[in-house]
């Protein structure tokens, strides 16, 4: 059976793509904090993305790997420009795009042909909104990732999805009043919709391309 790499499947859109894939691959799933759910066929590894000698680690236990999906987001920030300090930058940037990046060039060797590795970005690379400026320059620099490594990489696919407003854990710390505006106006997307897309992402032959659901 092919080997699917879900990292942050213990999350509410990782959860529901490792709960796909898991029909037709061995998924091995990664979680951050002590709980995961159990998902049949899902085999669990914990791994911090803020630091790069978890990523190194996560590394020398995978022997091959078909797919990759990153799915892991640094806590939503939703503060003024001038309030963010460096740091907090400097930790989305890390978790959100260097040590993601960091682990498909440690993993680019085991990949098999014809491998496929997807990058969840956000809807916010069309409309960024106020406020999401260390969130939404990390996804930007996702795009540049996606859009440069699919027009580069010959071993692997890169692609992403650009998903809107999902009701997880991830948005718990946004105003009631910000999810209900956004579902009145636009709906929420169900992860299990994002989950098809990316499916579909990796049993297509594009490259380069981000999706947006
Ligand atoms: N929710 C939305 O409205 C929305 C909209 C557009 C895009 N997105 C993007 O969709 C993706 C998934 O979001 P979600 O809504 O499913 O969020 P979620 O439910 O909060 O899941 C986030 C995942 O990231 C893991 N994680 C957090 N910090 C980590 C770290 N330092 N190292 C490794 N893993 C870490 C979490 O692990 P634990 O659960 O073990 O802590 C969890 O598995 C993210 O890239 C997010 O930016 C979300």
């Amino acid at each position: 059976m092919k080997t699917a790499i879900v990292l942050g499947a213990s999350g509410g859109l990782g959860s529901a793509i490792a709960s796909i894939l898991a029909e037709e691959y061995t998924v091995i799933g990664t979680h951050h904090g002590k709980e995961h759910p159990e998902i049949r066929n899902v085999t669990w590894k914990a791994l911090d993305l803020a630091d790069a000698s978890s990523v190194k680690r996560f590394c020398e236990g995978i022997s091959s790997v078909d797919v990759l999906v990153d799915t892991v987001a640094a806590p939503l920030k939703v503060q003024r420009f001038h309030q963010i300090p460096l740091q907090a930058f400097q930790e989305d940037y890390a978790i959100n795009v260097l040590h993601p990046l960091l682990l498909l060039q440690t993993l680019l060797p085991k990949f098999t042909k014809n491998g496929s590795a997807i990058f969840v970005l956000s809807e916010m690379i069309y409309e960024t909104p106020a406020f999401f400026s260390s969130y939404a320059i990390s996804k930007y620099a996702l795009l540049g990732l996606v859009k440069s490594l699919g027009a580069e990489l010959k071993e692997v696919r890169v692609n992403g999805v650009a998903p809107g407003m999902m009701d997880t854990k991830y948005i718990k710390t946004l105003p009631a009043f910000v999810k209900e505006q956004y579902a009145k106006a636009k709906g929420l997307v169900k992860p299990e919709k994002v989950a098809q897309a990316v499916k579909k992402l990796i049993d297509s032959e594009t490259r380069g391309e981000v999706v947006r659901v």
